[in-house]
């Protein structure tokens, strides 16, 4: 059964480094303006700084990359604010981490730090007695390949039960990801439609219109098939194909997910096509000769009855022409002409875009205006917003303190989800350079075309 004794501390592993930096400070002032925060809050770090820099450091970042500082709100963060500084490998950083928490009995500790060290600290945390009736936040890429997954688990799993260990995948935090699951299962009529008989293939499309931005030496040791494609994009397939989950317990989506996952076939050479842009070579913290891919298509197989012959293609890349994500589902053509002038009818698609807007809209063709019988395309859309105000790290922070896993990425799903990756990392195909603004390499196009070529995102008011 799920244990929903709210957390009462708050550890942030990794105070001082980009991530805490760029969103956790604004997550966890925002959680603390929503009254979900009231506990203390603990930063971990080695920096030599002081909990006043720190502090000056958490307003500085809250004002440059969140939503401005609210003075009630962070003064509540500082006043309840430790900050421990030491080496994660000695174990007296831990023992003063100890003292900290004081008479904690259910802290949450997040790990906003490299993967490479995710062993190290839960081994501590044990060691010093801080993993005592805690739960652990882990931030993905979890582990590096399968083999490295596995014993990363296998490390947790030594010091937590799975009920305690919260992978995030901040994709299943997002409102627009959450929409696909309802959407599909929540409108009757989709539901016959959404199978080999009537799809004829799907493109999900994650572009990012900027570079690595400073985060070089992380990227060096991820690329983008460790960054987003094995584990955002393969949580939006999960989402977008699965059976229907028993809804009451949803544990149950994770469940079908897996289930998906399993059907779901080994990429190999021929399904992948790498690139990388036009100076990244020159980033700080990337290799002179780095062959690492900051592009990368696949096409996915599931072997199932609902999906068999249905190819799936991902890609995602950085300094593309523009920065969205979207899925599209395309139906097969009508069977025949039967309008004279229309040469092949084209085939209606669904669309989910998931940022920077969320849509949700229907391709359809109609007739165009005048006397001759020549259609146009039109979609229908069902939705238009703006993203929630409440950030997908700002859910799951809130989630995990709670004890709500729902939202979180379970073993079995993430070690599937490496099991279909593992053999296409690395070097397995050659990079191909594309210059900054395009999408990927040219070869993409030889190599993996949908058929009807790949489509780009659809922004409002482009048409
Ligand atoms: C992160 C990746 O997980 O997701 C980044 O490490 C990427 O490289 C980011 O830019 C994209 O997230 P979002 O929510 O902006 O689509």
């Amino acid at each position: 059964m799920p244990d929903s004794t709210p957390c009462d501390a708050l550890v942030l592993f990794g105070a001082t480094g980009d991530l805490a930096h760029k969103k956790t400070f604004d997550t966890i002032q925002a959680l603390i303006q929503r009254g979900q925060l009231k506990s203390p809050v603990i930063g971990v770090a080695k920096s030599g700084m002081t909990k006043e820099q720190l502090l000056d450091r958490a307003k500085e970042g809250i004002t440059t990359f969140g939503r401005g500082v609210d003075a009630a709100a962070f003064a509540q963060f500082a006043a309840n604010f430790q900050y421990v500084d030491g080496d994660y490998a000695d174990l007296n950083t831990f023992t003063k981490l100890r003292a900290a928490l004081g008479g904690a009995k259910r802290p949450l500790h997040y790990l906003a730090i490299p993967p490479s060290v995710f062993g190290l600290v839960t081994t501590q945390l044990k060691a010093s007695g801080c993993a005592d009736g805690s739960r652990i936040v882990i931030e993905k890429p979890f582990g590096r390949d399968l083999q490295s997954a596995l014993k990363l688990n296998e490390t947790l799993h030594a010091v937590y039960g799975e009920r305690d260990i919260f992978r995030i995948d901040h994709y299943l935090g997002k409102e627009a990801t959450q929409n696909i699951l309802f959407t599909r299962f929540a409108n009757a009529f989709l539901e016959p439609l959404w199978n080999r008989s009537h799809i004829n293939q799907i493109q999900i499309t994650m572009a990012e219109d900027f570079g690595v931005q400073g985060r070089g030496r992380f990227y060096e040791g991820a690329g983008c098939l460790r960054d987003v494609i094995e584990n955002h994009l393969m949580q939006v397939v999960g989402f977008l194909c699965m059976e229907p989950p028993f809804w009451p317990d949803m544990d149950r989506v994770r469940d079908e997910q897996i289930k998906l996952f399993r059907a779901i076939r080994t990429l190999g050479a021929n399904d992948v096509v790498r690139g990388q842009f036009d100076g990244y070579l020159k980033e700080e913290g990337v290799a002179p000769n780095s062959q690492v891919e900051t592009f990368a298509a696949v096409r996915l197989h599931i072997d199932n009855w609902r999906w068999e012959g249905v190819p799936i293609y991902l890609r995602a890349g950085k300094c593309m022409p523009m920065t969205a994500t979207e899925v599209r589902v395309e139906f097969h053509r009508p069977p025949c002409v039967v309008f004279p002038n229309e040469q092949t009818p084209p085939r209606n698609s669904w669309r989910f875009l998931l940022s920077p807007r969320i849509e949700i809209g229907m391709n359809l063709q109609v007739k165009a205006d005048g006397e001759r019988m020549v259609g146009q395309s039109l979609e229908l859309k069902a939705v238009d917003q703006q993203p929630d105000e409440m950030t997908p790290y700002e859910r799951l922070l809130g989630d995990a303190l709670r004890g709500d896993q729902t939202l979180f990425a379970r073993q079995d799903v993430v070690e599937e989800a490496w099991r279909i990756v593992d053999p296409i990392l690395g070097s397995v195909v050659p990079v191909h350079r594309y210059a900054k603004g395009m999408w990927g390499p040219e070869v993409v196009n030889e190599i993996l075309l949908p058929d009807g070529g790949w489509h780009a995102p659809l922004l409002s008011g482009t048409g």
